[in-house]
């Protein structure tokens, strides 16, 4: 059985977690309005991913035999300067993110749960790959800030993008 704390550590992840789709749908709306197509289907592939992030928490809980409680969440940003902007942002927020996975770990960690240490590996590998994905494309944007033909070019490539669930063995 898991601590309440760690119970309680979760269900807030939960809540972050849904909170993360959330804000990247707000981006969705702001590139779409601006004509950021690629960002924007780049932003949907996110929000779609967060809310498998939280339903992997989720599972596990029920898996533990625990409760999952639901939270409200707040107000995502609406207003964004522009294209890199959206990036910056998100690449600030995966930090976060990465931190408080991080802590999750930590709990686990003192609490020498073994079963959540080991679930928990996947997020920490997930967080890398977040975190160096976005700051591959804000390096392209940074590059190509002058020359807006780059910018197209990079918003094509990011149209690419697809979504692709989680299974077990991903
Ligand atoms: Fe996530
Ligand atoms: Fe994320």
């Amino acid at each position: 059985m898991l601590s309440q704390r760690l119970i309680d550590a979760i269900n807030d992840q939960i809540n972050y977690e849904l909170l993360s789709s959330y804000l990247y749908l707000s981006m969705v709306a702001y590139c779409e309005d601006n004509d950021f197509h690629g960002a924007a289907n780049f932003y949907r592939v996110q929000a779609k991913e967060e809310v498998d992030h939280a339903m992997k928490f989720y599972d596990y809980l029920i898996e533990m035999n625990a409760r999952v409680i639901l939270k409200g969440i707040p107000d995502p940003e609406v207003n964004f300067a522009g294209y890199k902007d959206t990036f910056e942002k998100s690449l600030a927020h995966e930090k976060t993110v990465t931190a408080r996975i991080y802590n999750l770990m930590d709990i686990a960690m003192e609490e020498r749960e073994h079963a959540t240490i080991s679930f928990l590996k996947w997020y920490v590998d997930e967080q890398v790959e977040e975190e160096n994905n976005l700051n591959t494309i804000l390096g392209k944007i940074k590059r190509a800030e002058q020359n807006p033909a780059a910018l197209y070019m990079l918003d094509d490539e990011l149209l690419t993008r697809v979504y692709v669930p989680i299974t077990p063995a991903n």
